[in-house]
């Protein structure tokens, strides 16, 4: 079978409600999507590249079509690697396009065969970030409307030993 693949990059830090409405989104069109997480040293992170990779595997641990791994460098050569040329991105508002419309043009002229499919996001996710997501637990708002249960738990429990965050 031809199986229709595609590969979902971004920080994930940590994965929210936001991103895993644009996974399911995405999964009745491919078959196959693998969650991408950048492993960026210049860019600090609350969580380490290997827990934001286990937080979305226990999120998505019913579904087979789903993998997670983690990367560095160029995502094109990750993609690749992966025998990919589709890449996914969720759009939550206009402000988002500029950097989307870049960041998709360079990687076509990366590699030419690369695509990137944009999903629109649920408008109730359409203001949500994992930046904003840390904020509000950082200052102990409730934040189960917008991350699952256990990264909820996971990020609570992170924010308690850490004593800040980085956005
Ligand atoms: O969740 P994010 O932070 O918006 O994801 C951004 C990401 C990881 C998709 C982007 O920074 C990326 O692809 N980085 C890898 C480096 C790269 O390939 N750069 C050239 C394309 S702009």
């Amino acid at each position: 079978m031809n199986m229709k693949t595609a590969i979902y990059p971004g920080s994930f830090d940590p994965i929210t409600n936001g991103h895993i409405d644009i996974i399911k989104r995405s999964r009745r069109l491919f078959d196959e999507i693998c969650i991408s997480v950048i492993h960026n040293p210049s860019k600090q992170s609350l969580f380490t590249m290997e827990e934001r990779i286990n937080i979305i595997q226990s999120v998505f641990v019913a579904d087979s079509g789903v993998t997670v791994e983690g990367f560095e460098g160029l995502l094109v050569d990750f993609a690749k690697k992966k025998n990919t040329f589709n890449i996914i991105r969720g759009l939550r508002a206009v402000s988002d396009f500029d950097y989307e419309f870049q960041m998709a043009l360079t990687n076509r002229k990366l590699e030419f065969r690369m695509n990137t499919v944009f999903f629109m996001t649920d408008e109730k996710y359409s203001y949500l970030s994992s930046s904003l997501v840390k904020e509000l637990a950082v200052y102990g708002a409730d934040i189960n409307e917008f991350v699952p249960e256990e990264v909820a738990c996971i990020l609570n429990k992170k924010l308690d030993t850490a004593g800040g965050i980085n956005k």
